[in-house]
């Protein structure tokens, strides 16, 4: 296992990412190239323009990954691709780059479930972690709670029934007039700070609802109208905002953050719960996705564990939130177990995929 070299390549949403990964763990290098320019230009993601964004830097992403790595792709020993979930456009980018590549230098493929590889990539950087454990996986699209009893054997616990987590940070973060030009969410988590999260009294979604299930959308109607009833107009940016229209921005950012979070508190602690009556020796939670890289999530969820004698693992920022790292690793685990493609032909035509 220590021996393979696995390229991973990730297009599913908003950024075109890839690394290569040795089998011990040995991370050989990472690039991510974002499209958070276009983001701030449109104010979201519209996939004909991200197929294009993708198409644009997908070769000279890869290529800087097998560079930084020292090695050309006829030293890998296969090549992992996000194939799902995401927008298809999307993901058709990466999948035609990673079967040209694997056709030319006849590579195996491995496709990779996008999710999973959020969820396994805690394996990668705490090398204790063994099945089965808990993962709460949050990211823009998706609110995943899951017992991952094996490789490729998960439960879920719990998911959203309508918005994700980071949609609700987006939308907000847009509403409070902030600076697109990154992701929402860390935007929102920095004016946060200076905010009094007590101020404004948003209702925890779901208080009666007795399962691990989410529901982001309700919140994000509050924030709207909390918005409305403070006066804030979206179209000011937060840079020309007077410091008693900053002060309201920022208590709403703290308030619906402390209530976003609650939620995920609230969820967790039932799921541990559940998850104990299945498989009464899980040891860890895993968090990830990107707004796992949120400090104040990070550090309200290490409450909840610590509370729970559980062991939270959050890889570290840059792993949370979407990257090559982690399908490369996803890859390897896979490639051990005997779960892979063989090699595409090397003159298929490029319309196949
Ligand atoms: O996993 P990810 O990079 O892409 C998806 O699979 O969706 O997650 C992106 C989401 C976005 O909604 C982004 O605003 C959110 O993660 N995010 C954050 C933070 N960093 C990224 N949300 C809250 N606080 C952050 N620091
Ligand atoms: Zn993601």
């Amino acid at each position: 296992k220590d021996d393979l070299v696995v390229l991973g390549i990730e297009t599913s949403c908003d950024d075109t990412a890839a690394a290569v990964v040795r089998g011990n763990g040995e991370i050989l290098s990472q690039v991510v190239s974002s499209q958070a320019d276009l983001l701030a230009k449109y104010g979201g993601v519209a996939p004909k323009m991200a197929e294009e964004a993708h198409s644009q830097v997908i070769d000279q992403v890869v290529q800087e990954a097998l560079d930084k790595a020292n090695l050309t792709a006829r030293n890998l020993s296969a090549v992992a691709v996000t194939i799902g979930p995401g927008l298809s456009l999307c993901l058709r980018v990466g999948v035609r780059k990673a079967r040209k590549l694997a056709g030319s230098f006849n590579l195996p493929i491995i496709g990779i479930h996008h999710m999973e590889a959020h969820c396994l990539v805690a394996r990668l950087i705490e090398r204790e972690l063994e099945f089965p454990f808990m993962a709460l996986l949050i990211s823009g699209g998706h609110n995943l709670l899951i017992l991952a009893h094996d490789l490729g054997h998960y439960i879920q616990l719990g998911t959203t029934i309508d918005d994700a987590i980071g949609e609700a940070y987006d939308k907000t973060a847009k509403w409070l007039g902030l600076d697109m030009s990154r992701s929402g969410g860390p935007a929102l988590e920095e004016l946060a700070q200076e905010g009094d999260a007590e101020s404004i009294k948003f209702s925890t979604p779901m208080k009666q609802h007795r399962d691990c299930n989410f529901s982001y959308a309700g919140l994000k109607t509050q924030v709207r109208l909390a918005i409305g009833s403070h006066n804030i107009n979206p179209e000011i940016p937060i840079s020309s905002a007077s410091s008693q229209d900053r002060r309201s921005r920022a208590d709403i950012a703290a308030s619906f953050q402390r209530v976003a979070v609650l939620h995920l508190e609230e969820r967790c602690d039932r799921a541990i719960e559940w998850a104990r009556k299945i498989e009464p020796s899980i040891k860890h939670l895993v968090v990830s996705g990107g707004v796992a890289s949120n400090q104040y999530v990070r550090a309200r969820l290490d409450h909840v564990v610590k509370k729970n004698n559980l062991q939270l693992v959050c890889p570290p920022p840059k792993l949370c939130t979407d990257n090559g790292v982690m399908v490369a690793w996803t890859g390897i685990e896979h490639f051990c177990m005997g779960r892979f493609d063989p090699p595409p032909p090397a003159d298929e035509h490029e319309d196949y995929v």
